[in-house]
Order: C-alpha cells, then sequence, then structure tokens
C-alpha cells in the first residue's frame, strides 16, 4: 500500500508531493514501480489525494500499464496519514496476509529493502521496519515556548542504540487491521504504523535500511533525489 494523499506543505507550494516530478517522472510513479517490481508484491494499492483519484488511476495505468504484473487499486485518501492508511486497509482483496505500507514520498527505496521486509514478515515478524543508523547525535530537549529560543537539554541517548526508521514497512495484515482499529476507538493519530503496534503491545522488529530511501519532505531533499537518480542513471548507461 502506498499513502500519497497528503500535499506536501514542507515542500511549499505546488502539486501535491506525491505528483511532484523527479527526473521528469511523478514520485508516486517512482514509488509504485519500485513496489511492482518486487516479486513479493501482487497488489499495490495507491490512496490517492480525494481530489485526485482519477488522475492518479490514469497516470499509473499509463507509467505502470503493462509493464509490471502487480494488480493497481487506487482509493481516495484522508485528511491525516492515519486515515488514508485506513482506507487502504479497506482496499485491501481478501487472502492478502502481509502488508507493505510504503510513503509514496520515498521514491528511491532500492528493491532489496522491499525484499528484504517482506521476507522478514513471511518468516514469522508481526511488524518489521527498515532504519537506519543516524549519522547526528541526538539531544532530547524541553521544547521552547517560541521557536528560535535557546531551549535546555534533558538527555543524550546513546546514538549505538536508536535507528531512524523509513518504509515500507511490513505487517500481518490482522495485526495492522487491528492496530488501526484500535487507534480510532481511542482517539490515537499517528503517523508511524509500527508505533501503533508497539503501543498495543506488538512486538516490531528493524532490518536494515538503506540511505537512498530517505523521505523527500522539504525542498533539500528534491535536490538530493535528482542527484540520486543522476547516479543510478549514469552507472546504468556507462
Ligand atoms: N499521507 C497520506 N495522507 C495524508 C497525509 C500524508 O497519504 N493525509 C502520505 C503522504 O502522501 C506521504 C506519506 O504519507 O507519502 C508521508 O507523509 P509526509 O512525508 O508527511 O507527506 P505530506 O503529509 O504530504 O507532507 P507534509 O507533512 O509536509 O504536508
Ligand atoms: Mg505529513
Amino acid at each position: 500500500m502506498v499513502p500519497a494523499a497528503g500535499r506536501g506543505e514542507r515542500l511549499g507550494p505546488g502539486a501535491p508531493k506525491a505528483l511532484r516530478e523527479l527526473g521528469g517522472v511523478p514520485i508516486l510513479v517512482h514509488a509504485v514501480r519500485v513496489l511492482a517490481r518486487s516479486r513479493a508484491v501482487e497488489t499495490v494499492v495507491v490512496v490517492a489525494p480525494k481530489d485526485g483519484v482519477a488522475e492518479v488511476r490514469a497516470l499509473l495505468a499509463d507509467a505502470i500499464g503493462e509493464r509490471e504484473s502487480a494488480v493497481l487499486v487506487v482509493v481516495p485518501g484522508g485528511d491525516t496519514r492515519q486515515e488514508s492508511v485506513r482506507a487502504g486497509l479497506a482496499a485491501l482483496p481478501p487472502g492478502v496476509d502481509v502488508v507493505l505500507v510504503h510513503d509514496a514520498a520515498r521514491p528511491l527505496v532500492p528493491v532489496d529493502v522491499v525484499d528484504a521486509v517482506a521476507r522478514a514478515v513471511a518468516d514469522g515478524a508481526e511488524a518489521v521496519v527498515p532504519a537506519v543508523p543516524l549519522a547526528d547525535t541526538v539531544k532530547q530537549v524541553t521544547p521552547a515556548p517560541t521557536a528560535g529560543l535557546p531551549e535546555p537539554v534533558v538527555a543524550t541517548p546513546d546514538r549505538s542504540t536508536l535507528r531512524a526508521v523509513q518504509t515500507p514497512q511490513g505487517f500481518r495484515r490482522d495485526v495492522l487491521d487491528r492496530v488501526h482499529a484500535k487507534a480510532v476507538q481511542e482517539g490515537i493519530d499517528a503517523t508511524d504504523d509500527a508505533g501503533l503496534v508497539e503501543r498495543f503491545g506488538g512486538r516490531v522488529v528493524v532490518v536494515p535500511g538503506h540511505e537512498e530511501a530517505f523521505k523527500v519532505t522539504r525542498p533539500l531533499d528534491l535536490v538530493l533525489a535528482e542527484a540520486v537518480l543522476a547516479r543510478r542513471r549514469s552507472r546504468v548507461e556507462y
């Protein structure tokens, strides 16, 4: 499943983030192509902006079409990421036991990461997240009431025990269904699906992610993504 219904406010004015282009191809198309290329993936459910379902359907039919074997379903998303994931879950065909949730905003994830996450779920984990070690030391602070003021440091967690998590995150379908239903009941709104599993007592494991699976969030991320794509293209053509 690919949540792609966000507006991309931190990217600045323009089209919804999933439809912004990278190397001349919409970000969403990159993300869907990677999933469709994984042999672990049979169906791709794309959760599109509410007013963009027809556009996304046409775009993907054109861009993916005959080239990939995975079945494609497009449904309208919600106002929060959690609502969008729920809409995607509701659209999953029966008989699907494993769900990968992959942000459209991570267009350059290598297919090996997709395969590794799917394999870890197939091997028995109920929730799997790909993650990478942190480059920066992290400080926990007491946030200042106004941005820009000095903030007191509370603690410095040991960096070797920290990981920055990416997507696709993989789940047993029944587990993901259950935690999303509980989140609604309890009025919880979370942007991290694995976090919901933890909160409700499930076990989450981390597998190695990849530096190219970074999320396109701010304008600088687009610059980096274009550079990664250019590097890949030059290597393939060489
Ligand atoms: N997402 C979604 N539905 C929402 C909000 C987010 O499907 N209501 C998706 C986004 O499309 C994205 C992923 O969740 O693929 C991760 O979210 P994020 O990077 O925060 O994207 P946006 O919410 O679009 O960006 P911003 O927060 O800057 O507006
Ligand atoms: Mg967001």
